[in-house]
This record gives structure tokens, sequence and C-alpha cells, in this order.
């Protein structure tokens, strides 16, 4: 039995992980914002579980979520940073970062720096969703957020090329016994970006959506990774290796939003020595 942190369970890929892994004996700590989904989750799940009610569009809420996790376990296995938003229209968060910057990314990097202590005391495994949708995202050192000119697409793209760039920095820089590896789900039947869009762009993602796969048969690739039987690649898809873009490889871009996001949330990481 593994003990395994995932953000974003109350729909789509979280729930169907949640729920899985919760049938096949694991400790499933589910995070999410809405305090009623959470409970509908309740009597679909098996003891041991716990479900931690956070927005993770504030960082106090993903520290404070963190800090309950810590005080109620000893080590923690994996790690899955899932939730995701996709707003169809600028939203900035109360901390003033375009809002899918804030939960797409930092509180990626907030969650995984918290939980670092309790990771490393099982050799732990940090997952993170990213998606093959980074592929036509460009790296722009002088507008990281689309704070001005937002494009659900654009923003969307390149959160997921930061979950690529963060999970590959992290397995170069930090002084730790953790691997972080992405992964790419596949599309997927969920209604990601129906809800919070209208109109035209809303019946397109919906359109899309119904020709992905199950939530359900999306979790296998996670499932290889929480059973160690996918090992040693940063970024999967399909139950195995995929391929990041040039971009996402790109080192000095790696190192560029390191430093921009551990400024932006004043953290410091345990770094490998030169
Ligand atoms: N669907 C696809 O085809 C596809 C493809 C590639 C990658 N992905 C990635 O897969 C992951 C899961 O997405 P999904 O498709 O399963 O979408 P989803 O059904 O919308 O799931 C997203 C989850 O994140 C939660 N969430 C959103 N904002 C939050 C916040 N501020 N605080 C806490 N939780 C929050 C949602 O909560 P609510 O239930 O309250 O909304 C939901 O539980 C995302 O990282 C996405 O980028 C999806």
């Amino acid at each position: 039995m593994k003990k395994i942190v995932i953000t974003g369970v109350t729909s789509g890929i979280g729930r169907a992980l949640l729920l899985r892994l919760n049938q096949e004996g694991h400790h499933v700590i589910g995070v999410a914002r809405s305090k009623e989904k959470l409970e509908a989750l309740r009597p679909l799940l098996k003891t041991p579980f716990d479900l931690i009610q956070a927005d993770l569009s504030q960082t106090k809420e993903v520290i404070k979520a963190a800090q309950k996790i810590q005080k109620e376990h000893d080590h923690i296995d994996v790690l899955i940073n899932n939730a995701a938003t996709v707003p169809g229209t600028l939203v900035v968060s109360e901390e003033g970062h375009e809002m899918q910057f804030q939960v797409n990314h930092l509180a990626v990097v907030t969650m995984t720096h918290q939980l670092l202590p309790i990771l490393e005391k099982s050799n732990g495994l940090v997952i993170t969703t990213s998606s093959d949708a980074h592929k036509p995202a460009k790296y722009r050192k002088n507008r990281i957020q689309r704070l001005k000119k937002y494009s659900l697409m654009g923003a969307y793209s390149e959160t997921k090329l930061y979950n690529l760039l963060f999970t590959k920095a992290f397995n170069r820089i930090v002084d730790t016994n953790i691997f972080s590896c992405a992964v790419h789900p596949g599309l997927v039947n969920t209604d990601l970006g129906g809800k919070d869009t209208k109109g035209m762009m809303q019946k397109f993602w919906r359109f899309l959506a119904k020709r992905g796969i199950t939530p359900e048969a999306s979790t296998q690739t996670y499932v290889d990774l929480v059973e160690g039987t996918l090992n040693g690649h940063d970024y999967v898809s399909d139950r195995k290796p995929n391929k990041a873009t040039k971009t996402a490889k790109n080192v000095a871009f790696q190192d560029h939003l390191w430093s921009y996001t551990n400024e932006q949330l004043n953290i410091k990481w345990k770094t490998k020595k030169a």
C-alpha cells in the first residue's frame, strides 16, 4: 500500500485516479476546491483515505493543505500534481498572477516544495499532469504570464510547457532522492475546457473532448508509474516514454523559469553541488 496525494480529484482524470488507486488498496489523499464534490466522493471510497479541501489558486491554501498532510503522515510515496484550470477569459488570482499560471504551475511547484521532506522519507515520486498541448508553446522570458494579451489556448499551452520545464529542472537541480516526471494523459473526455468557457470556445472543447478516451482509461500510465514499471523517464504517455519539444528540453529556459518561479513564491531548494 502506497500513500498517494492527488490534486484535482473532483472530476476527470484526478477523480478516476483517486477511485482506481483507492480500489487497488492504496491510501489516497485527495485534494480539491469544492467541499460538496469532495463529500460526494466519500461514500465511494474505502478506508484508509483522506480528502482535503483547498483552493489551489491561493498559495497559502496550498501550503495549508501540505502542512495538514505533513502533520498526519510521516511519509508520502507519490504526489500527483493533476489539478488545472482553463478559464475562457483573463482571471487574475488574489496574488496578482494569471489564473492558469497560478493553478497549473505555481500550485504544482508549491505543493512539490512543501511535500519534499515527507516524499524523501520514501524515495518518493512526483508526477505532474502535463500535456502534448505544450508543443506549440514558445518560451518568452519577458512574458512568462499572459496578464495582458490573454489567450486561453496560449496560456494553457504555456503552463503545460512550464510543467515540463519544472519537471526537468527539478531532476537536474534539486539535491534529493525524489524523481519527478510528467504525463501526457492523451485526449481525455473531461469538461476541463468546457466548465469555465462560453460560446464557440466551449462548443469546440466539448466537441473535441468527446473524441477522447475515458478518464478511467487514462489512469493506466499513472498506475504503471506508481507500481514502478515505467521507471526513469521524465515524460511519459500511453505507458511509454514520450517526446517533449526542444523548448521543453532547453536548459536555459528551464533555469530561467526556475529562478522566476522561486522568486515569485519566495522559495529555496536544496541544490546539487556543481
Ligand atoms: N482532458 C484532457 O484531454 C487532457 C489532456 C492533457 C492533459 N490534461 C491535464 O489533465 C489534468 C486534469 O484535467 P481533466 O481533464 O481531468 O480536467 P477536470 O475534469 O476539469 O479536472 C481538473 C481538476 O482540477 C480541479 N481544480 C481546478 N481548479 C482548482 C483550484 N483552484 N483548486 C483546487 N482544485 C482545482 C477541478 O476541480 P472542480 O471539479 O471543482 O472543477 C478538478 O478536480 C490537467 O492538468 C489537464 O491539464 C487533460
